[in-house]
């Protein structure tokens, strides 16, 4: 279970940021005050717009972000007091890591692996399995840089798995993706869940969150503005799909309200 207990995160602006963000603000509030419990086995939403604050708050829940305010525990490990515990149940996927352009997927696969203490027949298994499942096995002796997109996100996803983590947070999995390899990405996602394990994932499609996810929390200028599963979210703003749900939301919440 993944508890976030009153999550604020403030970026300090640089000159360069504030020319960029068009503003004099010395500082940016990216994520206000945001509590929320993820279930164990569930697959849980974050869904905002552009700007949002789903990647800060994932990358504070991944160890990779101090909290600014506030309290994120996996499994009961506070995710700054017991980094490499959390660490070790979960895996990140985010756009901005990118892999070295030089190695192979199975180099890059073995790399991972030892740097998770794994054994070599551990890896070698597990490859074989991640492989397999997305396509990868004919491109594995490739340079990653001589990949496709779709084979490139496809490679990050199982590099990312090589654990066999309990949790699994996937920040816009689908991002630039074809609609086969993204349906092949969204489908994993619910294998994950078969297989008992906790999935988090962000997005800003709306389709993609309403078939996919056990409960959705709408993020919206750094707040969270709602949470609860696409029925709730819809008979809360009396709308039959979670686009209308979400404008509805938007209205009350959004910038221009
Ligand atoms: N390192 C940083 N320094 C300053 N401001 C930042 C930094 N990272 C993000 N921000 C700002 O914080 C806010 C939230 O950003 P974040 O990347 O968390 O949003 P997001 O929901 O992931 O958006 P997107 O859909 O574009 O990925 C934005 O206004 C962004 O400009
Ligand atoms: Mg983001």
């Amino acid at each position: 279970m993944i508890e976030i207990d009153h999550l604020t995160k403030i970026y300090k602006l640089n000159k360069k940021q504030q020319k960029e963000m068009k503003t004099k603000d010395t500082i940016k509030k990216a994520v206000d005050d945001v509590s929320l419990t993820v279930n164990a086995g569930e697959i849980f939403g974050l869904l905002g717009t552009n700007g949002a604050g789903k990647t800060t708050t994932l990358r504070c829940l991944a160890t990779l972000l101090k909290p600014t305010q506030g309290q994120i525990t996996v499994d009961g490990l506070d995710v700054v007091k017991d980094s490499e515990g959390v660490r070790r149940k979960i895996s990140f996927l985010t756009n901005d890591i990118k892999m070295d352009p030089q190695f192979s997927p199975d180099y890059l696969f073995y790399f991972f692996g030892r740097l998770h203490g794994m054994d070599a027949a551990d890896i070698e298994s597990r490859k074989k399995e991640l492989f397999e499942y997305f396509g990868i096995s004919e491109f594995k002796d490739k340079k990653v840089e001589e990949l496709s997109t779709g084979m490139k996100q496809k490679v990050s996803i199982a590099v990312s798995l090589v654990h066999d983590p309990e949790i699994v947070i996937f920040d816009e999995p689908t991002n630039g993706l074809d609609i086969v390899t993204a349906r092949a990405v969204l489908d994993y996602l619910k294998k994950l869940k078969d297989e008992g394990k906790t999935v988090i994932v962000s997005t800003h499609v709306m389709s993609e969150a309403q078939k996919l996810c056990d409960r959705i929390a709408i993020i919206i200028d750094g707040r969270l503005v709602a949470l609860g599963t696409l029925d709730e979210l819809e008979a809360q703003t009396q709308t039959s799909d979670l686009e209308d749900a979400f404008f509805e939301f938007y209205k009350i919440h959004g910038k221009e309200a």
